[in-house]
């Protein structure tokens, strides 16, 4: 099936590494020209490499998402670039520990929350300007099951996905009458740095037993969904959620 996404210009913070690269390669096979948002220059920088040697479209711009000014820049250069901004993705995410709330420094929940809410807001104003203007474009942002079903000891991240969520839905009914649609996606569980720590041993068995496929997902797995919802043929789907969890919770035993 043609996704339609040839020479679709879409943007994917955090896209140097895990679930970003992920969607970025997948994207940039479908024929998408991708530009990679992330603070790390380096990781950016190896993805961009990797996609062009393979005959694709890609452009990495290192950017922390927490910066205002940073973020309107890039999505200028990107405009200028390329003349558009179809496709946004918020995938970014600041790392995060277990700790339980009342041990929580107030510097921590406001690192989290500043990447991973008001990085997304920062990026979606930048993107939605610019899309609102074309009359199109689409944002996904990337949520967490965390966002309905908290895990204790994940206080500021499962905020930040529940406000993620809020601002989709802020997005998609705002945007929606002139033509910019945003979706949010609820991914369960998979293996990448940012959840290895958390996942070890006993407690990465037990999370493997609440879901109906006994195993965590992959990216691949991921960034195939992503590439639908970034797709044309996805543009009715307005709000969410989208669930790719392999039946997390689907049924009591
Ligand atoms: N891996 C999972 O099991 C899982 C589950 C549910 C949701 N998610 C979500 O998927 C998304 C990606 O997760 P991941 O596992 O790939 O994480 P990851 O830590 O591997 O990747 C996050 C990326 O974001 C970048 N980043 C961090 N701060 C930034 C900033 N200020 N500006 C720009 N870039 C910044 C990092 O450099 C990194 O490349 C996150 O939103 C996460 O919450 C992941």
């Amino acid at each position: 099936m043609d996704l339609q996404l040839s020479r679709k210009v879409v943007v994917v913070t955090g896209g140097g590494r895990g679930h970003g690269e992920s969607m970025a390669r997948a994207l940039a096979r479908e024929g998408a020209s991708v530009v990679v948002a992330d603070i790390d220059g380096e990781n950016g920088m190896a993805v961009e490499r990797d996609i062009v040697r393979q005959g694709g479209t890609c452009v990495a711009h290192q950017v922390d998402i927490t910066q205002p000014e940073r973020v309107l820049q890039m999505m200028q250069a990107v405009k200028d670039r390329f003349g558009r901004i179809d496709v946004l993705i918020n995938n970014a995410c600041a790392p995060i520990r277990r700790i339980p709330f009342l041990e929580m420094d107030v510097a921590e929940w406001d690192q989290v929350l500043a990447v991973n809410l008001r990085g997304a807001f920062n990026c979606s104003q930048a993107a939605g300007r610019i899309m609102k203007e074309q009359r199109s474009g689409r944002m996904i942002n990337v949520s967490s099951f965390a966002a309905q079903l908290p895990a204790a000891g994940f206080a500021a991240y499962s905020a930040s996905k529940a406000g993620l969520e809020a601002l989709s839905k802020i997005v998609a009914g705002e945007l929606g009458p002139f033509g910019v649609t945003a979706v949010y996606v609820r991914p369960g569980v998979v293996e990448t740095e940012f959840t290895k720590p958390n996942h070890a041993g006993a407690v990465g068995d037990r999370m493997r037993s609440a879901i109906a496929m006994g195993r965590f997902g992959t990216t691949e797995e991921l960034a195939g969904v992503i590439c639908f919802l970034a797709s044309p043929l996805a543009e009715y789907i307005n709000g969410g959620p989208v669930t790719v969890d392999g039946g997390k919770y689907v049924c009591q035993f």
